[in-house]
């Protein structure tokens, strides 16, 4: 069955999220293209190739000029060059403020068309209509747009809202088990530091794989969970939002240093392995607990250690790390499972203590 639901979160706009089964397909059901003057489709090159052609034609049904401007597929992709480009291409194409984008892809593209929206006459709509699992349970939501610069990841960007995001899971089909690995260490996440009941589902699964059913279920919930967050800190001042870090604080560094060959989620799995170990040498966490969130993480083929590279270079990296307050690392640690806590500051004996057995 098609189905979908929708929630509202509620930041300085209203942002209908709505979660289902063959949602691309219908996309007018899902938002009202009436009030724009024209649409702008946004996409990579891997994504335009599987559904652009199914989107655009879905696009052309409501009367507009539609227009199509693709990114190469990748990381490199999101950069001001690619803005650049883009704001050229709205221009030949004489978008103007009451033009839509719709980004269709994973977050590269969701953050740079999201960038580009941001800033192009001040601020044009947007759609988010992710397509992968880590866009549609975190990417996607919460209005954090931007690119990267110097060699620095998203450096550049701002906050700014889409006008509505559409996860339609069916999409999640044709992703490369390696991108599903990636979005399930950030749906890990939420259930260690937020959710125990999302926690259980996933501990009870007896495979590694989801049926349609049940990504629309943990998507809906991760959704849910975001949004309660975005809605209470919107733009990352008061601290709160900062719980969505859980296992980022070692997991950028571990991207940080060179001799760590993994993915993005792979780094945050081994760090969420980090601050579980230290939420244990702090007395938060029972070592059973840790010992279920490595096995959970092993039965996702998501690594728990990171051997060979130097405990020396994650403390440095942990150091320069951005979000690192007034010399001080704040640490989002777990008192249980889903039961997270942020701005902890920790020693850093113990934090090399963690490091250097995972680095063993
Ligand atoms: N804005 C935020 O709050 C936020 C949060 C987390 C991550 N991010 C950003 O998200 C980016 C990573 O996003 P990502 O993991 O989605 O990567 P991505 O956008 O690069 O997509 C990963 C790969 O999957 C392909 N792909 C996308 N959808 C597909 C589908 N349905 N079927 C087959 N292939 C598909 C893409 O072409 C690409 O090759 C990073 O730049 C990161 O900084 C942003």
């Amino acid at each position: 069955m098609k189905t979908g639901h929708t929630i509202k979160l509620e930041s300085s706009r209203q942002c209908p999220v709505s979660v289902g089964e063959g949602l691309i397909e219908r996309l007018e059901k899902h938002f009202d293209f009436s009030g724009y003057s024209g649409l702008v489709l946004i996409t990579d090159t891997t994504v335009h190739r599987l559904y652009g052609q199914g989107v655009l034609a879905r696009l052309r049904t409501m009367g507009k000029k539609v227009s199509l401007f693709t990114l190469p597929t990748g990381e490199r992709a999101k950069s001001l060059s690619t803005v650049e480009r883009g704001y050229n291409f709205l221009l030949a194409n004489r978008v103007d403020r009451k033009g839509l984008i719709c980004a269709l892809g994973g977050g590269v593209v969701g953050d740079t068309a999201g960038f580009i929206a941001a800033s192009y006459l001040r601020g044009i709509d947007y759609l988010q209509l992710p397509t992968t699992l880590l866009a549609q349970v975190d990417s996607s939501l919460g209005g954090k747009v931007g690119v990267n610069f110097e060699g620095k990841k998203n450096m550049v960007g701002s906050f700014y809202q889409p006008a509505a995001i559409i996860a339609d899971v069916a999409l999640l089909q044709s992703l490369p088990p390696a991108e599903m690995r990636h979005g399930l260490a950030e749906v890990i996440k939420y259930a260690i530091a937020m959710d125990e009941g999302l926690y259980r589902i996933l501990e009870q699964k007896q495979n590694k794989d989801f049926s349609t059913t049940e990504l629309k279920e943990i998507v809906m919930r991760c959704c849910r969970l975001k949004s309660a967050i975005v809605e209470i800190d919107e733009t990352e001042r008061t601290g709160k939002r900062a719980i969505l870090n859980f296992g980022h604080t070692v997991g950028h560094a571990l991207e940080a240093a060179s001799s760590f060959k993994g993915s993005h989620g792979e780094a945050v799995a081994v760090g969420m392995v980090a601050a579980a170990g230290i939420s244990q040498q702090l007395g938060m966490l029972a070592p059973d607990s840790v010992q279920g969130i490595r096995s959970l993480l092993l039965k996702f083929e998501l690594p728990t250690s990171c051997p060979g590279v130097s405990p020396d270079a994650l403390i440095n990296a942990i150091r320069f790390d951005k979000k690192t307050m007034l010399g001080q690392t704040r640490w989002v640690l777990v008192k249980g499972i889903g039961k997270g806590v942020t701005n902890q500051l920790v020693e850093e004996a113990v934090v090399t203590k963690v490091l250097k057995e995972l680095c063993r």
